[in-house]
């Protein structure tokens, strides 16, 4: 069986929709046959409430990192779309740069225990949080691909000079095969000359590398996270159900 392709979305940036894309990119494969596991990697756990009864939730992506013998299987929680698997995160995550100061190993812990299990998966999909800490850097050495969500925003590329700069050390040494997926423009606003002109900036400094599906700033994606479903049961004839499908193609091409 070929390796998964293991996507970290990922931009140090706040808000920009890097769990919007992660939570509707997962059940977008997963809808299309693909087997999905899904890393929630930031401590405010917005992946992991997508999905999961958090009551449910005995051990999270924290313990797996930081406790050898809390096996893989005891943090990997089926949800109800099949297919679909979800390895949560809780606030404690928030604690592991401190918890694993001074451990030489602290960057490779994610990829060494997720390497036995990452076979039983077509897509590994890890939602990191807005910071280039140890988390993210868990992430990128895990990752065959870094996908970036980019706010268009007048400040839109703002901060992706550090992303690409934290990309090339990963390569340099620890994780040579790291590659851009791709970059997906969000909360994108086509009503706005403005909206217009970030699109094309946005191409000017990454080409091919920006996906030809925008996500369109949209009441529904909005609401979705609040009734914890992806955009296709949430509301299935939305223009961004329709728009998560089409990025999810795109993906599926790609890799
Ligand atoms: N296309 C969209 N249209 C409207 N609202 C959106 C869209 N995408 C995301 N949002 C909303 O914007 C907010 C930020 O999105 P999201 O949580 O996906 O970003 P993030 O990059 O994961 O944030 P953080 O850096 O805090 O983890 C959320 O409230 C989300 O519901
Ligand atoms: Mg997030």
């Amino acid at each position: 069986m070929p390796n998964p392709a293991i996507v970290a979305v990922a931009n140090q940036k706040g808000g920009v929709g890097k769990t919007t894309t992660a939570v509707n990119l997962a059940a977008g494969l997963a809808r299309r046959g693909r087997k999905v596991l899904l890393i929630d990697l930031d401590p405010q756990s917005n992946s992991s409430i997508s999905y999961l009864d958090m009551r449910e939730v005995h051990f999270s992506v924290y313990d797996l990192l930081t406790d050898r013998s809390v096996p893989l299987d005891s943090v990997i929680y089926p949800t109800a779309y099949q297919g679909l698997h979800v390895l949560p995160s809780r606030i404690n995550l928030a604690k592991l740069e401190s918890t694993l100061i001074g451990e030489l190993d602290a960057p490779f812990r994610l990829k060494d225990r997720i390497e036995t299990h990452k076979q039983n998966y077509d897509f590994i999909l890890v939602d990191t949080p807005p910071a280039l800490g140890l988390i993210t850097i868990n992430a990128l050495v895990l990752a065959t691909h870094i996908l970036v969500p980019i706010q268009s925003s007048y400040f839109a590329l703002e901060g992706t000079d550090d992303l690409l700069e934290t990309v090339q050390k990963i390569k340099a040494r620890p994780n040579p095969g790291l590659q851009i997926l791709g970059v997906v423009v969000t909360l994108h606003d086509r009503r706005t000359i403005l909206g217009k002109d970030i699109y094309q900036q946005i191409v000017k400094v990454f080409g091919n590398k920006v996906f030809k599906t925008v996500i369109s700033k949209s009441v529904r994606l909005e609401e979705s996270p609040a009734y914890r479903e992806p955009i296709f049961t949430f509301a299935p004839k939305s223009k961004s159900a329709a728009e998560y499908e089409k990025l999810s193609r795109e993906v599926l091409k790609r890799v």
